[in-house]
């Protein structure tokens, strides 16, 4: 059977000096956020995914972040055009590997986007308008899905996702007071403030942030399995954990 694969790239030694908007909290920690990866990296193989894991790519402070690089529809995987000068030389040698499992399409340059601003839904795809991505890429992002594609607005931190993720049975994790919620209404909700809103969902079990123990029983309660697992010094760099890989379910 077709196994999942997530797309993962390894901190390297110039990853202390990724974007963030919290310099108070670094210097980041490279040889523990190494260790984190390889955490990261076991939680997905432990819950049978394929890891392809690429070398660290050191011209990219930001590299590890590989959600930001590409877009996964089900059946075509979109090349993002990033804003962040500084992140823009990431995409090619990831999308080369990409290329061999999904056919490949890019988006035209005057669409701003980074992956961390899409979440997918069974029936809808969300697209924060954030400092990363614009209304262009609302519309260029539609003409490759049957699903409706909706703006919305995120009010505080880097992406949507950072505020909001979907794990499935129609029930959303999310910080209310960051996002502009009113096409959210349908979902069911479980509010949080902190990490937990950016967590990953793989079939039933979520990987949620280390020390989120109280959304972690809230999921729980819901039906699903919680794994957490600690990628501080990720979150120093305005990372969460869907930011760490790509994610192609072969079908
Ligand atoms: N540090 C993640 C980003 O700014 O893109």
């Amino acid at each position: 059977m077709a196994k999942t694969i997530a797309f993962v790239r390894s901190p390297g030694p110039s990853f202390n000096e990724a974007i963030s908007s919290n310099l108070k909290n670094q210097p980041i920690d490279i040889k523990r956020a190494c260790l984190q990866h390889e955490s990261y990296i076991s939680a997905l193989k432990e819950i049978g995914l394929d890891v392809i894991s690429l070398p660290s790519a050191d011209e990219y402070p930001d590299a590890p972040f590989v959600e930001d690089t590409t877009v996964v529809f089900d059946h075509i995987a979109l090349a993002c055009p990033n804003k962040e000068k500084s992140r823009r030389g990431e995409g090619p040698s990831i999308h080369k590997e990409i290329k061999k499992h999904i056919t490949m399409k890019a988006l035209p340059p005057s669409a701003n986007l980074d992956g961390g601003d899409v979440l997918n839904t069974e029936e809808k795809i969300f697209v924060g308008i954030s400092s990363r991505t614009n209304l262009e890429a609302v519309n260029s992002l539609a003409k490759f899905t049957t699903k409706p594609v909706i703006p919305v607005k995120v009010i505080r931190g880097l992406h949507l996702k950072t505020s909001v993720s979907y794990i499935g049975n129609n029930i959303i994790v999310l910080d209310p007071s960051s996002i502009e919620t009113t096409s959210l209404r349908t979902f069911k909700w479980i509010e949080t403030n902190g990490h937990a809103a950016n967590c990953l969902a793989i079939g039933n079990i979520v990987l949620i942030s280390k020390g989120c123990t109280e959304e972690a029983d809230k999921i729980r309660l819901k039906g699903f399995k919680t794994r957490e697992v600690d990628i501080s010094e990720f979150e120093k760099a305005d990372g969460g954990l869907t930011c760490l890989s790509i994610i192609l379910k072969k079908i």
